[in-house]
């Protein structure tokens, strides 16, 4: 029987070695979060890197690797510490990552960083290869293995292949700056159908492919002489149901059953029932504007100081790549931030920044999404955010605001939240006014209609189209072949 093999750098879960054992964690991130519904469905292989390099694993937890991870219907990679450096902390995450969210000053074109990519690529490569039959499809995901379509196509004509990528794709302009920028679309054009988030996007990379490769597009597709590839925007859901259902049951526990971070929420709630918490979740990544978000949030209160000790700013930042220095210098900047700002602003009955700087677990998601009244996200640049999605999800009642940057690829389809330019203080702080007092009633009507789009196309909604895609592509390539 044929199956889908979806590839990525990070699998469904990340392995750690803990009191010499191995310990299984969720990997955070839309990649993972999203295919992970996807996956559940459990006809499909997932071949990824574990999380630990070769180094790192003992001789005698070698084989729970392979165990730890069938459970979760994935396959590893290996990949050493020096691989590890060069091609994910290196060309994925100093080079590609800042570009392509127009950040070209911290992006670097460092040959053995490339070198290194090619390398690792056609690791993934080989291991597709090694697992997949003729009839399967090969779904490839994201900027970390831009190179395998083209791998795998070398080795197998006919297998279909579909490439999405999670992140923008950026205009000509700041994609010509790259060295390798011909390789990089040879290596996508390996594909039958390659899917973004959203039509900027999808323009964007055609307009490479003219200009780069002198290539024939005709619409969204691409003609080569041997074959015909898609270019397409599917923009990615969520699991609409699982969170919606989460919220419903949470809503219906008794006060033994909430946690200890909900309980503290009800407290200052009750003590202050008029006080409006504002609520952002991201991993801590500069293209997040967490920093922006922070001195946004001082400006809010200086310009109105009536909400002093009235609201409350909840920053929930994960853990993310923090070996490339722009992430920790980014760190120290947000710790000085929140330091100063509260160490300034504080009162004895008021902290106005809560911050947390770790992963947290589902229910405690769910705790934060129902407890906050503004949902506040300003990105500088993203690919979809599905923080803004999950958030509206969980809204059983409908009320609740989002306060969304226009730079994220979830804008678009959010057209009913408040949006933002995350660099225009003044907006920005307006923005919070309005939604501290937006009538209930006006709350209810945006996120009903919100609500019924995510609903309507969730994540497996989103996998469907990009499949069923990819099968039609293959049809209309096999007429173009035997014209
Ligand atoms: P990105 O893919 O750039 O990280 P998204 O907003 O698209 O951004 O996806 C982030 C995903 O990670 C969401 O599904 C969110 O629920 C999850 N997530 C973000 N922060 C945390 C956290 N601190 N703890 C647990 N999950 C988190
Ligand atoms: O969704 C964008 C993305 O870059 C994914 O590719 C990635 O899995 C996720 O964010 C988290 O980043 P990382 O895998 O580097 O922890």
């Amino acid at each position: 029987m044929s199956k889908t093999i979806i590839i990525s750098n990070r699998l469904p879960v990340q392995l750690q070695i803990s009191n010499g054992d191995i310990t299984a964690i969720p990997s955070v991130g839309g990649l993972a979060t999203g295919m992970k519904s996807v996956h559940s469905g459990g006809d499909s292989l997932w071949i990824g890197w574990s999380g630990l390099t070769d180094e790192e694993i003992p001789d005698v937890l070698a084989p729970k690797i392979d165990k730890a991870l069938a459970e979760h219907g994935s396959s590893k990679v290996r990949l050493t510490k020096e691989e590890v450096n060069g091609f994910y902390f290196g060309f994925s995450n100093r080079t590609i990552w800042p570009l392509f969210h127009y950040f070209l000053e911290y992006s670097e074109f460092e040959l053995s960083y490339w070198e290194t990519y090619k390398t690792v690529n056609q690791k993934f490569a080989d291991a597709i290869l090694e697992k997949a039959g003729e009839d399967d499809t090969i779904w490839v995901h994201d900027y970390q293995l831009m190179l395998v379509p083209q791998m795998v196509r070398e080795k197998r004509p006919n297998i279909s292949i579909g490439f999405f990528l999670h992140i923008p794709f950026p205009s000509y302009e700041i994609f010509r700056t790259l060295p390798w920028r011909r390789e990089i679309l040879q290596g996508l054009l390996g594909s039958d159908l390659i899917g973004f988030h959203t039509y900027d996007y999808e323009r964007h990379f055609l307009s490479s492919v003219r200009r780069l490769l002198g290539l024939e597009v005709s619409f969204n597709d691409i003609y080569l002489d041997d074959r015909v590839i898609k270019v397409d925007s599917f923009p990615m859901g969520i699991d609409y149901k699982k969170f919606h259902e989460a919220a419903h049951e949470h809503a219906q526990r008794n006060e033994s059953q909430k946690s200890e971070l909900q309980k503290r929420l009800d407290t200052h709630k009750k003590s202050a029932p008029d006080a409006k918490f504002f609520l952002s979740i991201d991993r801590l990544d500069y293209s997040k504007g967490i920093a922006n978000r922070l001195k946004a949030f001082e400006y809010f209160l200086n310009k109105y100081p009536e909400y002093k000790e009235k609201v409350r700013l909840i920053i929930l930042a994960v853990p993310s790549r923090s070996n490339v220095p722009q992430y920790k210098l980014l760190k120290k900047e947000i710790d000085e931030l929140v330091g100063r700002i509260n160490g300034e602003l504080s009162t004895v009955s008021w902290t106005p920044i809560w911050y947390f700087y770790r992963s947290m677990p589902f229910e405690n998601l769910i705790d934060l999404y129902t407890s906050c009244d503004i949902a506040w996200l300003t990105p500088i640049r993203d690919g979809m955010n599905l923080v803004a999605k999950e958030y509206i999800a969980t809204r059983t009642d409908k009320t609740g605001v989002l306060i969304l940057s226009e730079m994220a690829g979830s804008a678009n389809e959010m057209n009913e939240s408040l949006l933002i330019n995350p660099n225009n203080f003044e907006q920005i702080a307006d923005t919070l006014y309005q939604a501290i007092n937006m009538p209930k009633k006006e709350q209810q009507e945006r996120n009903g209609i919100l609500q019924k789009r995510l609903e309507r196309y969730n994540v497996e909604k989103w996998a469907n189209d990009f499949m069923t895609s990819l099968v039609n592509q293959k049809e209309k390539e096999d007429v173009y072949v035997s014209r």
